[in-house]
């Protein structure tokens, strides 16, 4: 075992221990970015946004603006000291002078209160100059109208695989993409200290990249900003890449005027301004052997990437590496390009393409198994990876076991063959109501595909009172980062979690940070706290030892007890640190972190990007109505894989809200674009909770069975865990899949079962009209309906 994953006796990880704000957030304490702003006297912040999806500015007037009381001041592109640049890549002007997007912000207007702003920015005058748009990917693909490198993972000779296959399919899959949707949109406040330092406090999964664009915007270096994180009301991937642009406006404001500026995006703000999910467009071939085992896959993937490319290329790439999902796939070749549409930029949100990736193999193996007359879920057990197989990237599916061993125990957890019996009886005996249970797989890969953004920093401060204060570059938004890095902390240092603070996330403090992404917070920032609370340790370990007059190397430190090896004897652990200082011995210490073992060759698209693979499986069982395609998610369980939890009640949370979210989704959510020719075309339809349906209580699963795989200790992460955070929203395909079964027992058995997606009421009633059609015994009105609709794409 390693010397990382090895725990000690009594560890304070594994004890299932509450959300550390937990209190905070029931009671309002808990304070978010604009909770600071609002105390203070700062300026707000409102945007002037583009009534077009696509046009030139021709002119800009702010006179009567100027003129409403309370505005301050109007920030254009002539106000930008350094880049005119809100990411990385140079696509993003801050200030555009053509609009790329509906409601992409122009200029925006600074008041004394957000009403003043408001009022200023709505008789702001813009002349626009309208041009040609693509709003749906099926249009960009025509226009070819691509942004970023193109990418081909191949493996084999998938022609020859599927010409020689005896049953091949082909079919198009298409999804829409995601509204993050966190409780807290948008916000960032911007202030100077005494020092001259810029101050930006922000809801932003990356602080340190913040930071820099805040500099290069600015024209400043990176030691003159300081970027702080309290916590998110969510970020889920929406907040890695885009506060930074926000926080800029912010700090430019903070600059021309000297005085706070607050930036707090309203819902619709955020819902037409920042980006989302990605959506697809996958055209695909498969062939499979009689015996249902997949041949070969030929596929294309294209992603609707939006205005900007900001974390397109490495979304696609996750996809593509997910297109396996936990499945052998031993020919293939499938390419992947990023589409150039005038919507939002899409980023990164939960599973950063993976879920993208995993939908294309979960279609495929939901509409090929009917025609194999195959059970979908046996044919999913039966291409499998086994020990020994490599992923069609080149990495060995370590643990590949693990798979088969959670299928069989959420089979059994589910009693699965009883209840398939009893949907069976039930369907045969129900004409107008059907049920399905359906079982899917994950397996996903953990760490960043950039190797670089694989490492980690920490500040550990132990005070002569013996109590703890400690700081990572990792950043809560609400997953339990936090609480789990109080737990390492305490565990490492041998103390109660009472004794360890954390103090909030600052770029003056750990720099050079990786965005809070990718599932890695835990692994990262885990192993630097540790590494540093090791440092200290060791160091008290050789004052304790004068103490109780043993070696350093018996010393042993828990729960603030300090002992030496057969001893009675102990100190405590205040009372070591005391005599620490008094001998003057440091007693903080900054932790660094690297995952070890990764490689990877983009350009060849061969290597081992990940250090492990997360696996879980789920088993959902639906009930649809017949006459409206309404549905019930009557019972789910789920086994999944997190190692040996470091936290259990934050585990089971995240496995829960990870598949509700991904039932969201799947099931309800439906972003609508005005692809029209009117005047409104590119708008967002849905740019509220009135018009988006977002999963809510009244959509939980009657029944949630979550448990924690046990026996899976994971050699080489800190203290044998494996992350959470995005792997159980893929679970949610077992819930699109059982509505998929349940639409097509309306009709005969044996046809290819499509469902458009995302898998509303709506798309499951033509879905089931489409299954009833093919029977002799339903009345037959599909001929009427329309064809299944695909949404947003
Ligand atoms: N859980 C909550 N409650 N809120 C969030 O915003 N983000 C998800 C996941 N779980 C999120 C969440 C995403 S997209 C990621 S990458 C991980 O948390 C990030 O945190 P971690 O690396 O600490 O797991
Ligand atoms: N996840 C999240 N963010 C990222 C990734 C990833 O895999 N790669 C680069 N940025
Ligand atoms: Mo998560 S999408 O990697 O922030």
């Amino acid at each position: 075992m390693s010397a990382l994953s090895e725990r000690p006796e009594n560890p304070v990880v594994g004890v299932p221990e509450p959300h550390e704000s937990a209190v905070g957030h029931v009671t309002g304490t808990a304070l978010y970015t604009d909770d600071i702003a609002a105390r203070g006297d700062a300026l707000s912040a409102w945007p002037v946004q583009a009534p077009h999806a696509h046009a030139l500015i021709t002119g800009m007037r702010f006179e009567k603006a100027l003129q409403v009381p309370g505005v301050v001041r109007v920030l254009t592109a002539d106000d930008v000291p350094g880049i005119n640049d809100a990411g990385v890549k140079n696509d993003e002007p801050l200030f555009p002078t053509e609009v790329m997007y509906y409601g992409h912000p122009v200029c925006w207007v600074l008041g004394e209160s957000q009403e003043a702003a408001r009022l200023g920015a709505a008789v702001v005058e813009v002349d626009y100059d309208p041009l040609p748009s693509l709003v749906t990917v099926r249009d960009a693909i025509e226009a070819e109208s691509f942004q970023g490198p193109q990418r081909l993972t191949r493996r084999g000779d998938a022609d020859a695989a599927l010409a020689s296959a005896p049953h091949v399919f082909e079919g198009v899959t298409e999804f829409s993409g995601q509204e993050h949707f966190y409780l807290e949109t948008m916000a960032s406040l911007a202030y100077y200290d005494e020092g001259g330092t810029l101050y930006v406090q922000a809801g932003t999964q990356h602080p340190s990249e913040t930071q820099e664009i805040v500099a290069h915007v600015l024209g400043l270096s990176n030691n003159e900003v300081a970027v702080q994180c309290i916590r998110m009301g969510g970020g889920f991937g929406g907040k890695e890449m885009q506060p930074h642009g926000l926080a800029a406006i912010a700090a430019i404001g903070t600059k021309l005027t000297g005085r706070p500026v607050r930036l707090r995006l309203n819902r619709t703000q955020d819902m037409t301004i920042t980006g989302k999910r990605h959506g697809f467009h996958v055209s695909w071939s498969v062939g499979f052997s009689d015996e249902g085992k997949i041949l070969g896959l030929k596929a294309t993937l294209t992603a609707d990437g939006g205005w900007s490319l900001d974390l397109s290329e490495a979304v696609l790439g996750r996809a593509l590496c997910h297109l396996d999902n936990a499945y052998w796939i031993p020919d293939i070749e499938a390419l992947g390009r990023i589409s150039k549409t005038n919507k939002t930029s899409q980023t990164a949100f939960r599973g950063f393409g993976g879920p993208q990736g995993v939908f294309v193999i979960e279609d495929i193996m939901g509409r090929c198994a009917p025609e194999l007359g195959i059970d979908p879920a046996e044919l999913r057990r039966r291409n499998f990876y086994v020990a020994g197989q490599d992923t069609p990237y080149g990495q060995p599916v370590r643990h590949a076991e693990r798979m088969h061993e959670i299928w069989d125990q959420v089979l059994e957890n589910a009693n699965f063959t009883e209840r398939s019996t009893e949907i069976a009886a039930f369907n045969a005996a129900h004409p107008h109501a059907k049920r399905a249970l359906a079982v899917t797989p994950i397996k996903f890969g953990i760490s960043f595909n950039v190797a670089a953004f694989n490492q980690a920093g920490a500040l550990v401060l132990v005070y002569k009172d013996g109590s703890v204060l400690i700081n990572h570059g990792g950043t809560e938004m609400g997953q339990g980062l936090h609480t789990k890095m109080i737990q390492v902390a305490a565990t490492a240092l041998g103390v109660p979690r009472s004794a360890v603070r954390l103090a909030p996330t600052r770029t003056d403090k750990v720099p050079n940070t990786s965005a809070t992404a990718a599932s890695t917070g835990a692994d990262l920032n885990g192993g630097a706290v540790k590494n540093a609370c090791e440092q200290i340790r060791d160091r008290m370990a050789g004052v304790a030892a004068t103490m109780l007059r043993t070696s350093p190397n018996d010393v042993r430190f828990s729960h603030g007890e300090v002992t030496a090896l057969g001893q009675h004897d102990s100190v405590t652990f205040n009372d070591v640190a005391k005599e620490a200082y008094l001998q003057r011995v440091q007693l903080s210490a900054s932790g660094y972190y690297r995952t070890e073992g990764l490689h990877w060759d983009s350009e060849a698209w061969f290597g081992s990007p990940f250090k492990y693979f997360a696996y879980g499986a789920a088993a959902t069982e639906v009930e649809v109505d017949g006459f409206t395609g309404a549905y019930r998610i009557r019972r789910v369980d789920i086994v999944h894989d997190v190692g040996d939890s470091l936290s259990p009640i934050i585990d089971i949370g995240q496995v829960e809200g990870g598949f509700v979210q991904g039932m969201g989704w799947l099931t309800l959510e439906d972003l609508r674009w005005d692809s029209s020719d009117g005047p409104g075309r590119g708008r967002l339809l849905t740019q509220a909770a009135s018009t988006y349906k977002l999963p809510s209580f009244s959509e939980m699963p009657e029944e949630f069975n979550v448990t924690l795989y046990d026996r899976a200790h994971e050699d080489g992460v800190v203290y044998g865990s494996k992350a959470v955070g995005e792997p159980p929203l893929m679970l949610a395909f077992s819930a699109r899949e059982a509505l998929r079964q349940a639409a097509a027992s309306f009709g005969p058995a044996g046809a290819t079962r499509e469902l458009a997606s995302p898998a509303t009421p709506e798309n499951v009633f033509w879905a089931l009209q489409q299954a009833a059609a093919r029977g002799v015994d339903m009345p037959n009105d599909a001929a009427t309906a329309p064809e299944p609709s695909l949404a947003g794409s």
